[in-house]
């Protein structure tokens, strides 16, 4: 199939481009929001408004701040505390609140909340300023009890399926309201490079142009009414930037980004959402080259606010300022980190527990430290934002007008979103689906519970409290008893996360079965408390395979788990493996019905699946990067690769052409290619097409993924599928930092994985 086209080289030439506008998916940008009446309307308020109200719109408060008792131990309704919330309501008038009353309100408790903070704000307070309130609503309206909790993101990824990113943003949005939650902390843009890194799970994966389409299909969900509907919320992307590419794989590390690097992956995904209506970027709490983001000038005013454009708000992470003060130790105090912060861009700081904030802006204003031309910049995008979301007029919704809440249709919509995801990685021998009835033995730590189908931000901030799970909703074991008969299943738990529980009971109870069906998993975490020091899976989880190994009975892996855990030992003795990532309250039903061939399996994997733990590269790498030990260039070692998912049926690929093998940089180039279903059930399957740059003056990466499409193919059948390449989508950052297309040969190469790809060569030249 690999066609050379002689070549003669050329001299390099080099183009300066500003922007990689690559995205397929285009939503409403908010600049359509952006009237002059609006801007006046904002021009006026900042003119009436005195230091201290300014710098109060600058605070995002925690709500348990407003209310009686301490952080942690609300239980049954949110009891407000009558000097606290006077004091920040309507003496400080608080511009933004976040957060939860620490037990999962439901819609019509979160209706109260907000009513009471609004009515207050609105009414009480010298210039009536709505409050932005926002919530990390990050996989479902998960904060808001009954709603339907989706897979996370990392498992969207996974579809493949932009139309289900954009559907997960829709009915988020939807149910968020419901809530009169109108901000969502969501989605995440990062680019997760680092798999030790803890909330991959919550990410889109490693490549770049995967995640930007996610993001802007789950932008185009969240606002595609426009702002102002009463079903849409505002998304707040985040972490801007590098969280994802921490050096040790810790929560909040230290990531060590060369501009190149940060141009060429970390930028795009965020820039691109911003040209999408991104008008919210959370700034992440790490140090990239050992500055913290949040005092990094270049990064928030010159790239973020000049060269992206963004109009929007910029808010800190949560606590940050400490952050700056404790751990990074940038700055001596507070008062130091609060000017840091403000004088680097940013608009709104995320202070959980106080309103001192306020009086240090205040202070720090009036001795010429801080400008003032920067708080009614800061000023000016906070209430922007909120006449974008139409709260002067709306502050906030009735719960009984939204009736599809928790609807049969967004159940539907998520039982499709985690069955996309579900990554069938091997079957050997066709073992899976398992077609008769025979006796069958469950076990492992994540079998029955619904909290590690959920993960973390489910309910409470990480997800481990049972009480507030669906009693409605099935874990793997529930949904297999039931697709089985309860008769012909066998549970033994086997172990917890860490530790043997009953091992030997599971060995033997193994022997009576025809298969074992065994469920590893990770704990419910993020940030902090998902940290970990080695990527193996556990050794107590991976033991149990081992034992259950020498009763030679057939063994089917799943998996539930955010991180691609290490399984080079176990891998060989299991038959078949299905990822399942973290895939929501739907996620057992799924599992069980990808295991008996009800769903014919078509996710494939958002990042690379590392085999060793001390030698994990992205997909995209240096061609020194897997040099070898044998002085060969075979080093990239992947349990499996990106892109890789099995199905129940076999595509074929075959005929690809392009529309020409020499393309100057003015023209569009068309891949073709023949995709066709050769097994006997219907399937889908994920076409990518990826490009490899031969040489580049920067050491060009082994290949970049440009486009994908899923397909659906009846048995037999067979599709054409046809992409249109531009010259941007052949760009990379030259040696200067910036955008350059040089002359020379591409390799075209489209196939259902990252590694078997058919190629053809294309010869790009600069007019
Ligand atoms: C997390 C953010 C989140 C914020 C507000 C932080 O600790 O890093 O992702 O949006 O808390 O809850």
């Amino acid at each position: 199939m690999t066609k050379i086209i002689q070549l003669f080289v050329v001299a390099l030439l080099a183009l300066g481009c500003s922007s990689n506008q690559q995205s397929k998916v285009q939503t409403t940008p908010c600049s359509s929001l952006e009237t002059p009446e609006t801007e006046a309307k904002i021009e006026a308020l900042l003119a009436q408004m005195t230091l201290k109200e300014k710098a109060g719109q600058m605070l995002n408060i925690g709500l348990p701040a407003l209310l009686t008792g301490n952080y942690w131990t609300y239980r049954d309704s949110a009891v407000f505390d009558t000097a606290r919330f006077h004091k920040l309501i309507v003496d400080f008038a608080v511009g933004s609140i976040h957060n939860t009353p620490s037990f999962p309100a439901t819609k019509e408790e979160w209706y109260r909340i907000i009513k009471t903070i609004q009515d207050s704000a609105m009414t009480k307070t010298r210039l009536k300023i709505p409050v932005l309130y926002g919530i990390d609503n990050i996989h479902g309206a998960n904060y808001v009890n009954g709603s339907v909790m989706f897979p996370h993101q990392i498992a969207i990824a996974a579809t493949w399926n932009s139309q289900l990113a954009e559907k997960v943003g829709e009915i988020t949005s939807y149910e968020s309201r419901a809530a009169s939650l109108v901000w969502n902390f969501n989605p995440n843009a990062d680019v997760a490079m680092n798999p030790l890194w803890g909330r991959i799970a919550e990410s889109f994966g490693e490549d770049p142009y995967l995640i930007s389409e996610m993001t802007n299909a789950y932008i185009k969900g969240s606002q595609q009414k426009g702002l102002q509907d009463a079903a849409s919320t505002a998304v707040c992307i985040k972490h801007f930037v590098g969280y994802g590419a921490g050096r040790n794989g810790k929560d909040r590390a230290n990531a060590l980004i060369p501009e190149n690097s940060l141009r060429q992956y970390f930028l795009p995904p965020f820039e691109n959402a911003i040209q999408n209506g991104a008008m919210g970027v959370m700034i992440s709490s790490n140090a990239v080259n050992g500055i913290p983001c949040h005092i990094n000038k270049y990064y928030i005013t010159d790239i973020l606010k000049g060269e992206m454009g963004f109009k929007g708000v910029v808010i800190s992470d949560f606590s940050d300022i400490d952050f700056l003060v404790g751990a990074h130790l940038s700055a001596k105090d507070k008062r130091e980190a609060t000017k840091m912060t403000i004088n680097a861009g940013l608009d709104l700081i995320m202070n959980p527990f106080d309103a001192d904030i306020v009086e240090l802006i205040v202070d720090l204003v009036e001795n010429g430290e801080i400008p003032i031309s920067r708080i009614d910049d800061a000023v000016s995008r906070v209430l922007r934002l909120k006449f974008y979301l139409n709260l002067f007029k709306v502050p906030y919704t009735d719960p009984k007008n939204y009736t599809e809440f928790a609807s049969q249709s967004h159940v539907d919509a998520n039982y499709k979103t985690a069955s996309e995801a579900i990554t069938l990685l091997k079957n050997k021998n066709n073992i899976l689906p398992l077609s008769s009835a025979p006796k069958v033995l469950i076990t492992g730590y994540s079998a029955n519970s619904m909290n590690i189908l959920n993960g973390a931000w489910s309910r409470s901030f990480l997800g481990r409290d049972t009480i507030y799970n669906d009693p409605n909703k099935l874990t793997i074991l529930e949904a297999i008893k039931k697709q089985m008969g309860a008769n012909n299943v066998e549970f033994v738990e086997g172990t917890n996360y860490l530790e043997d529980i009953n091992t030997d009971k599971a060995v033997a109870k193994a022997k009576k079965a025809d298969y074992i069906i065994v469920c590893v998993g990770e704990i419910p975490a993020t940030e902090k408390p998902s940290d970990i020091n080695e990527l193996e899976l556990p050794k107590a989880q991976q033991d149990l395979i081992k034992k259950l190994s020498n009763t030679k009975k057939p063994i089917v892996l799943v998996m539930v788990q955010g991180r691609p855990r290490i399984i080079k030992e176990i891998e060989p003795l299991v038959d078949a493996i299905v990822l399942a990532y973290l895939p929501g309250d739907e996620g057992g039903r799924a599992v069980s019905d990808v295991l008996f061939g009800n769903i014919n399996p078509s996710g494939k994997l958002p990042y690379t699946y590392p085999k060793y733990s001390g030698n994990y590269l992205t997909y995209y790498h240096k061609k020194a990067d897997i040099r070898d030990a044998n002085w060969g260039y075979d080093g990239f070692y992947t349990q499996f690769e990106f892109g890789f998912g099995l199905s129940y049926t076999n595509f074929e690929y075959s005929n690809l052409r392009l529309s020409a093998d020499t393309l100057s940089n003015s023209e569009e180039l068309k891949i073709s290619i023949d995709v066709k279903n050769s097994g006997d059930r219907e399937g889908k399957e994920i076409v990518q097409v990826y490009l490899k740059d031969k040489v580049a003056t920067v050491s060009p990466d082994s290949k970049k993924l440009v486009r994908f499409s899923k397909i659906d193919l009846l048995p037999g059948e067979l599709k054409t599928v046809d992409f249109i390449l531009n010259s941007k989508d052949l760009q990379s950052i030259g040696m200067d930092n910036q955008w350059i297309i040089e002359e020379g040969e591409f390799e075209v190469q489209v196939g259902g994985n990252s590694e078997e790809l058919k190629k053809e060569f294309l010869y790009l030249f600069i007019k």
